[in-house]
């Protein structure tokens, strides 16, 4: 996922529940992403947690005090409410959330929370009854209403010894929640399909033939679109990549299911081909395993769907069509007229060798359209994604 929170201020309040600790893990991760993080702690937080251990790692001193006009120059809760991008309530007990969900204001985060118009998130943690409990379930709704992004918590075993809902949400789940608030969603609205991965085209039941793509540039293009905003739904081959968040990944090996899936997610506005989809298929597929009691084998391959030039055609055209080219030799020549045969939009073209094309590699790109040819810069694939997701986003820009 990109990172949104570079520079972000962000205030975070930790309450006074057994999961107080986990908000130092919380404040080290967002100031390695670059966030300028405050930090409010309740009067009881501090039964649990120390203030020193907070000031040593947050390198300045946390707030806490309502009534001290020497603790700060300018009022507190007023600075904070209005200069802060966010306010973190992490973890946020049964108390603190009933206390916001009534407009009570008895100490200073809670002055804070009500004197700001800033994007707000609440990770509520607490034991399963409690959680459980209608008047924290009508709290949450109320909260939810007035626009507090509440993070659910999490099964499993709490502190209290019980088994059950209640246990806070993971620090980097927290992390991409919050991250997602930030993203500038200049995609939203558009629905991109993009394959990725490579195709396995059976033989027999233990045989295929298949290619060393890993899918990695495929994915990190449908994170980056889906970071954006844009609904976004990766049909991908086996890779040995985590699976995304926050976008639709559908599983299937051969090209009639890379087509299947395809195409019956059309309409859309931007199809992206990566995958690397064989041209061939066996001929006649042996329901049985392949005797090797022959010393010559032949076998029979007839050409497989194009799917790019098929999308390129179909009746519901995207609005935005791109290929990727993989080639050996002749990158330019060949790039261009797979831009004409395919009748795709853009070609993403690149030189494939032992050392260049598959895996987490850095790649140099010929970006192909009708009457453009750029030549980029050696880059990762984590850049070429952005580089393409940009020009992406010009691209619905103008139009
Ligand atoms: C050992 C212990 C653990 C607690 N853990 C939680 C908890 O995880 N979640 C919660 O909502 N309250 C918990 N409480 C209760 C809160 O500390 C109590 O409601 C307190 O008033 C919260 O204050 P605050 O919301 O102002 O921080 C716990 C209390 C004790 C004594």
């Amino acid at each position: 996922m990109n990172n949104f929170l570079k520079n972000k201020k962000i205030l975070l309040i930790v309450t006074g529940g057994i999961a107080c600790y986990r908000s130092l893990d919380l404040i080290r991760k967002l100031q390695e992403l670059g966030s300028i993080v405050e930090c409010i702690l309740t009067k009881s937080s501090l039964e649990f947690v120390n203030q020193i251990t907070f000031e040593s790692l947050l390198g300045k001193k946390v707030h806490s005090n309502l009534f001290s006009l020497s603790q700060e120059k300018k009022m507190s809760h007023i600075y904070l409410a209005n200069e802060m991008d966010i306010i973190l309530i992490v973890p946020c007990t049964a108390n603190f959330l009933s206390k916001i969900a009534n407009g009570i204001a008895d100490d200073l985060a809670l002055n804070v929370l009500l004197a700001s118009k800033k994007h707000k998130v609440i990770a509520p943690a607490m034991n399963t009854n409690m959680w459980e409990n209608p008047i924290v379930k009508q709290n949450l709704k109320k909260l939810s209403k007035i626009k507090f992004k509440v993070l659910h918590p999490k099964s499993g075993k709490l502190a209290c010894g019980m088994k059950g809902s209640g246990k806070l949400m993971d620090i980097d789940k927290i992390i991409d929640s919050i991250n997602l608030i930030f993203s500038p969603k200049l995609l939203s609205g558009l629905k991109v399909i993009i394959t990725a991965g490579p195709s396995v085209e059976r033989i027999d039941p233990v045989r295929f033939i298949s290619n060393y793509s890993t899918g990695f540039q495929g994915y990190e293009i449908a994170n980056n679109l889906s970071d954006y905003g844009a609904n976004t739904f990766l049909i991908s081959g086996p890779t040995q990549l985590e699976k995304p968040k926050n976008l639709k990944v559908i599983n299937v090996e051969s090209c009639q299911e890379f087509y299947n899936q395809v195409e019956s997610r059309l309409p859309c506005d931007i199809f992206i081909s990566v995958a690397a989809i064989s041209d061939w298929k066996i001929k006649k597929y042996s329901n049985n395993k392949i005797k090797n009691k022959l010393n010559k084998l032949k076998l029979e391959f007839t050409r497989n769907d194009d799917i790019l030039n098929k999308v390129s055609t179909h009746p519901h055209r995207p609005k935005l069509v791109i290929g990727f080219s993989a080639e050996t030799q002749d990158l330019i020549s060949n790039s261009k007229k797979k831009l004409n045969q395919k009748k795709c939009d853009w070609i993403i073209a690149n030189k494939v060798s032992e050392k260049m094309g598959f895996g987490d590699v850095k790649n140099k790109i010929s970006f192909i359209e009708k009457n453009n040819l750029e030549n980029w810069p050696s880059m990762n694939k984590r850049q070429i994604a952005k580089k393409i997701t940009k020009k992406i986003v010009n691209f619905f820009k103008k139009k």
